[in-house]
């Protein structure tokens, strides 16, 4: 292709037109857009059509040919920008907010497709990583966005995946389920290597058939080497959350690789402390004298009967219970904290401010308590932001394991 001269533009200036609602003409179109934006070779199958009828209403900011030219010079001025010299190249599938981006990234991948239909979710991932993911992975068009020749699929599907239940033949019979279009878009491209992350629960599904189903599509159909999947805990790698989940990790059989060892616990560990919020934290985060005595009488009713319910206090030197969205979600991890600073007369008197000093812990606590670095932007509501942080990976044990499929790939 015949180059322009590039001409450095900051991706905000972009965006801020980018993102306008007015702007945005259904599903797919601003992926599309960010996604050519971040592709550099004319390989790629995103196309230039809708950027073309996009910018043809922005010429005053910036000559609409610029974008034309894969040379064009973006200055990335996002919290996590597409590495200058990518050692590899990968997929991001179910992405939520991108817990499997950061840790690719870190280790040197450059993300070449991404899919998640929550629109709360793209928000998130957009302010960070400068793209807006494509939707629904069932659908054929979005499939078909996926460019060929990646190197690692990531997926992180959700657990409403299974209904395998009763047919386990092999990959036709599990059509219908989220994991059906991931094996499809294995099939398709035959990725180096497959990365999957689900709840623990996988393994015991069904009485173990629909892991087993899984490996045998992934094994015997798609002809991969899987190893045995682990389960990993996020305390481990760390940060002070105990949160297990299983690893699903795959290579293709022409690459010979014949073994696999998942990574080992690290020494250090983490406590709250590590990861509390550094200055006192907001009135709303504390429970009211009334909730907090409502959460007591509930769990004392319950204490005999064994079923778990309840909040829980989370010492300053303990670990964090797994992040969940929904539910009692927030108050199995219930901290003290008496440096609350606006405890004014009127809150006191109230009752909005219980006494005791007992708050949940905040967003950003539950991005460290999943190892997201401070400089992710939380750009979304709370109750949007805990659902967020509490549907995505555990980023370190993501990258201790990443780490050790590039190590075999090289
Ligand atoms: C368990 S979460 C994965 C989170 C992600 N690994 C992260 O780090 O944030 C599964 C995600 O899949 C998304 N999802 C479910 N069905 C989908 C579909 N058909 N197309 C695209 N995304 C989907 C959900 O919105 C959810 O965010």
């Amino acid at each position: 292709m015949k180059k322009l001269k590039t001409k450095k533009i900051k991706f905000s200036k972009i965006s801020e037109k980018l993102f306008d609602p007015k702007a945005n003409k259904g599903d797919n179109h601003l992926a599309e857009i960010t996604h050519f934006l971040q592709s550099d070779t004319e390989e790629k199958n995103f196309s230039k059509k809708p950027l073309k009828n996009y910018l043809n209403g922005l010429t005053e900011t910036i000559a609409a040919e610029d974008y034309y030219q894969y040379d064009l010079d973006i200055k990335w001025d996002i919290p996590f920008p597409p590495p200058l010299s990518p050692k590899f190249e990968f997929i991001d599938l179910f992405a939520g907010i991108g817990g499997f981006r950061l840790a690719m990234q870190k280790l040197g991948g450059k993300c070449v497709f991404t899919s998640e239909w929550d629109r709360e979710a793209q928000k998130t991932y957009r302010a960070n990583f400068g793209e807006v993911p494509f939707g629904d992975i069932t659908q054929k068009e979005t499939k078909d966005s996926i460019p060929k020749g990646f190197d690692v699929l990531c997926a992180g599907f959700p657990c409403q995946a299974f209904s395998i239940a009763g047919k386990r033949a092999g990959f036709k019979d599990t059509r219908g389920t989220l994991f059906f279009d991931v094996a499809e878009i294995i099939k398709k491209h035959k990725p180096k290597a497959i990365f999957l992350e689900n709840v623990k629960g996988l393994r015991n599904h069904d009485k173990g058939n629909t892991l087993k189903t899984i490996l045998s599509v992934l094994r015997n159909d798609l002809g991969y080497f899987v190893p045995e999947p682990q389960i990993l805990n996020a305390k481990d790698f760390g940060v002070p959350q105990n949160r297990e989940r299983i690893f699903i990790v795959g290579f293709r059989k022409d690459l010979k690789i014949t073994g696999f060892t998942y990574p080992k616990p690290i020494k250090e560990k983490k406590i709250f402390l590590d990861i509390r919020e550094k200055d006192p934290v907001a009135t709303r985060y504390y429970l009211s004298t009334q909730y907090l005595k409502t959460l007591k009488d509930h769990k004392a009713r319950h204490a005999n009967k064994g079923n778990g319910f309840g909040y829980e206090m989370i010492p300053d030197d303990g670990t964090a219970n797994a992040v969940v969205c929904g539910g009692m979600g927030r108050e199995r991890n219930l901290v003290f904290d008496h440096r609350i600073t606006n405890f004014t007369p009127e809150t006191k008197i109230k009752g909005m401010v219980n006494r005791e000093g007992v708050r949940k812990m905040t967003p950003r606590e539950w991005a460290r308590l999943q190892g997201f670095p401070d400089d992710f932007k939380i750009v979304v509501a709370d109750a949007s932001a805990y659902k967020q942080f509490g549907n995505s990976v555990a980023v370190p044990a993501i990258q201790a394991t990443a780490s050790k499929i590039l190590s075999l790939l090289k």
